[in-house]
């Protein structure tokens, strides 16, 4: 890349929530903007909001469900025939608290859609962020992640017979399961930035939370909550969806971000407030569970992550 060429950025889950704020902010930072995501009719709405907002916005669409592996490959070949490098792949796209749910890859909905999904479609991408020049990995996990419970069930991933119980989250159960995907996020982020760091990379792996904000995030909430959400996100200490990807561009724009930094809302409770580095959840020191994780990533998955 010299100086002239454009940067390049992937959000997954642009059409929504924090990652169309995410991509609105990129295409207004003169970033090519590749949208990944899954609806079609989606994509093609936020980039009609996007061109609205952004004057001459350059951004592209690729197809990514990240519950299927096949899509997961096709979107990576498709994205390789397009373009020769990478700068900033943005792992948002996101699902809390759905109906219990195991996908056709056998695992837990929101395991495999908000973790297995990411961490396919980084190895798959990683060669295009290989640069000599600095690149930047942004996972974004959560506050669930700091809950005690937070962890990688790996005696019952998958959550059978007791996905259901547990705290509730405004109504929606699976909030363990959530945590368990979430923690995933910043696992997955610490042990990618030893392995950079080992293969002497200058790919920056980073881990956000956003605090607590207003998307669609709570869609699996019961429709009576939903309906009075406007009104008792006022009370709440929750920022608007701008506000929440604010954790997200810091990440992404300031030069002294460092690799393993978690980014998040530095006010009352981390809920909200400006961005900046939060400590991290104790298990992200924890250099075999890290590992165990990425084994078990590569295993069902049945792929070798190699980097360089
Ligand atoms: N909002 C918050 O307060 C908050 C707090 C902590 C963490 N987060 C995290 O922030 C991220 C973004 O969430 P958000 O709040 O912006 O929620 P959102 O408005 O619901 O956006 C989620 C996005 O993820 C996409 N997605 C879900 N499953 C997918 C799949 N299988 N394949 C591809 N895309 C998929 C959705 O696509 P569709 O529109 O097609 O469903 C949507 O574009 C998530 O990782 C979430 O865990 C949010």
């Amino acid at each position: 890349m010299s100086d002239s060429d454009q940067k390049i950025a992937i959000v997954t889950g642009a059409n929504s929530g924090l990652g169309l704020e995410t991509a609105l902010e990129l295409a207004g930072d003169s970033y090519k903007v590749v949208l990944a995501c899954r609806s079609e009719a989606n994509a093609k709405a936020a980039i009609a909001q996007i061109n609205r907002a952004v004057t001459d916005p350059d951004v592209d669409f690729i197809p990514l469900n990240l519950i299927d592996r096949e899509s997961i490959r096709q979107f990576a070949a498709t994205f390789k025939e397009r373009y020769g490098y990478l700068n900033l792949l943005i792992n948002n796209a996101g699902v809390m608290g759905p109906p219990y749910t195991i996908t056709a890859n056998d695992l837990e909905l929101q395991f495999d859609a908000n973790h297995m999904g990411h961490f396919y479609l980084t190895s798959l991408l990683i060669e295009r962020l290989d640069q000599d020049y600095e690149t930047r990995i942004i996972n974004v996990s959560s506050l669930a992640a700091r809950r005690p419970y937070a962890d990688i069930y790996f005696d019952n991933l998958n959550f059978i017979g007791n996905y259901d119980d547990g705290p509730k989250l405004y109504g929606m159960s699976g909030m363990v399961a959530y945590s368990q995907s979430k923690m995933a996020n910043i696992l997955f982020t610490m042990e990618l930035k030893d392995r950079l760091a080992a293969a002497g990379k200058k790919i920056k792996a980073i881990v956000v939370h956003p605090g607590a904000s207003n998307t669609q995030l709570s869609r699996n909430m019961p429709l009576y909550l939903r309906l009075m959400a406007p009104v008792l996100t006022r009370f709440m200490n929750i920022s608007t969806q701008q506000q929440g990807a604010e954790s997200l561009m810091y990440a992404a724009f300031r030069n002294d971000v460092e690799a393993g930094d978690f980014i998040g809302p530095t006010g009352q409770d981390e809920r909200t407030g400006q961005p900046g580095r939060v400590p991290l959840p104790e298990k992200a020191s924890d250099k075999a569970l890290c590992e165990k994780l990425w084994a078990l990533s590569e295993e069902k998955l049945g792929i070798t992550f190699t980097i360089g």
